[in-house]
């Protein structure tokens, strides 16, 4: 074994959670201070096993398939900097990763059949990327997703400017609910009741895999909050209590500051939060969407009061040329209800450019249901290696301004990858301009977005809330 293979091993097997957390000053570490790990320029190896994994005090272990020996790894990098992660899949099916958010080549995009081959068991696939901006990212497979995403397959992606804004202290806090049953076992992870309306919801909310956890960050300090819904269902309505906040990133994309009310977050969303600390107390990340308000986490002031740092709230933009709205390619997309089954093709296995065959029934779990549309058309997971026609073909360059428009009586999260759009307007949830690469679009609303098409490649649309992307609210389109 060569000395860059036993470094990457002993890094895959213990290197997550020997490696010191980020941050830590004062106050005591809490363990539901998520491990990070700094890229080098050595790869890093993320191994997808099943793995047991206690959620919280008095709870069963759980066969939780993870990426690091604990929920959930935070990967940390420098804008621009060429970062490579090998997967190593451990896990009884195929998997891949896909960056959510990041403006990658295609290559790197991480969608099996689309922008590579599924990795299957017991092999290796190597990512290799410079992420072009900062942000908050996430990212997690995108194969059976309902079920991998369910049972803790994702991480965080922190890209850091390349002058850091100034705070006393930052947490990454990601919002993800678990489907067991009162025994600890899983519960399915996908619903016909569930996928044919808004989704099949979590048992146990936990926030970075802990059932309200409690965190202490110095007290007074400015804290930077980097909020993630991993969730594959839950669209919370995200406020804080015990501190004034505001919002200064979404989806990664700088904003603001503007003054946090409350905030409707879907899966797929990021929010950057600024928090001035209270000198004394806490301050709670509370739900208001259900019938009783939430509590998902809560912040301790503690330690020694922090210095009060001035802090710049982040950097410069993404390098995103400016929109030629008046010149762009007008397009509505219909958010709509799919096709019955009985029209959809039958599924063909998928034979590979070196002869592979690979059965798509293998991977499914809703068979061909297809209760979700774009235009039209559903493309369910069960077909995910059928590709249907792309939805559109845009030079590199063009501008677009692309609608969304939902015909339907539940809400979408509508995730373009590689990509950010503008949103510039909306018919029934108020919300000020600004950039992300997930827009939620409310039963029957109107949202205009517009966007540039970046690098070549074929990339995916689709609604993150998992089971309505697994039954047909899933496209492509292709930039040239
Ligand atoms: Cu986070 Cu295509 O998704
Ligand atoms: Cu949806």
């Amino acid at each position: 074994m060569n000395s860059s293979r036993r470094q990457l091993l002993i890094r895959g097997a213990g290197g997550v959670l020997a490696l010191p957390l980020l941050g830590g000053g004062a106050w005591p570490a809490d363990d539901a201070r998520l491990a990070e790990i700094r890229m080098g320029r050595d790869p890093v190896v993320l191994t997808a096993a099943e793995r047991l994994t206690v959620l919280g005090p008095g709870l069963r272990p759980i066969p939780a398939w993870l990426f690091a020996d604990t929920p959930f790894p935070v990967l940390r990098a420098r804008r621009g900097q060429t970062m490579t992660v090998v997967l190593n899949n451990r896990l009884p099916q195929h998997t891949a990763i896909h960056w959510h958010g990041v403006r990658t080549p295609n290559a790197m995009d991480g969608v099996p059949y689309l922008t590579q081959p599924p990795v299957q068991p017991g092999e290796t696939f190597t990512y290799s990327f410079a992420p072009p901006d900062a942000g908050t990212y996430f990212f997690h497979p995108h194969c059976n997703t309902a079920e991998q995403l369910g049972r803790g397959m994702l991480g965080a992606l922190i890209v850091e400017e390349d002058e850091p804004a100034r705070f006393d202290d930052e947490l990454v806090l990601i919002l993800k609910d678990w489907r067991l049953d009162p025994d600890g076992d899983f519960l399915p992870f996908s619903t016909l009741s569930g996928a044919s309306r808004a989704g099949s919801f979590g048992t146990l909310r936990t926030v970075n895999g802990r059932p309200s956890p409690r965190i202490a960050s110095p007290a007074g300090g400015a804290l930077r909050l980097r909020l993630i819904n991993a969730d594959c269902a839950r669209i919370c309505d995200l406020g804080l209590e015990g501190a004034a906040a505001e919002v200064v990133a979404v989806d990664g994309s700088p904003i603001g500051p503007l003054p946090l009310d409350t905030w409707r977050f879907a899966p797929g969303m990021r929010l950057d939060l600024r928090v001035r600390m209270p000198r004394a107390g806490e301050v709670r990340l509370v739900d208001y969407f259900a019938a009783a308000p939430v509590t998902l986490a809560s912040v301790t002031a503690g330690g020694e009061p922090a210095a009060v740092q001035e802090s710049e709230p982040s950097g410069p933009p993404a390098a995103i040329p400016p929109i030629d709205l008046a010149g762009a390619w007008r397009h509505t997309l219909e958010l709509g209800a799919g096709l019955a089954p009985a029209s959809i093709p039958d599924i063909q296995p998928i034979v590979l450019a070196d002869g592979r065959r690979i059965d798509l029934a293998d991977s499914l779990c809703l068979g061909s249901n297809t209760f979700w549309a774009f235009d039209g058309q559903s493309w369910p997971e069960a077909a995910m290696g059928r590709l249907p026609p792309p939805l559109f073909t845009l030079a590199s360059g063009r501008s677009v301004a692309l609608e969304l428009s939902n015909t339907t009586s539940r809400a979408h999260p509508i995730h373009l990858h590689g990509h950010a759009m503008t949103v510039l307007s909306a018919s029934v949830l108020a919300r000020p301009v600004h950039r992300a690469d997930t827009v939620l679009v409310m039963p029957n609303e109107r949202v205009q977005t517009a966007f540039v098409a970046g690098q070549p490649g074929a990339w995916m649309i689709h609604c993150h809330v998992v089971e309505h992307q697994e039954t047909g609210m899933m496209a492509w389109f292709r930039v040239s």
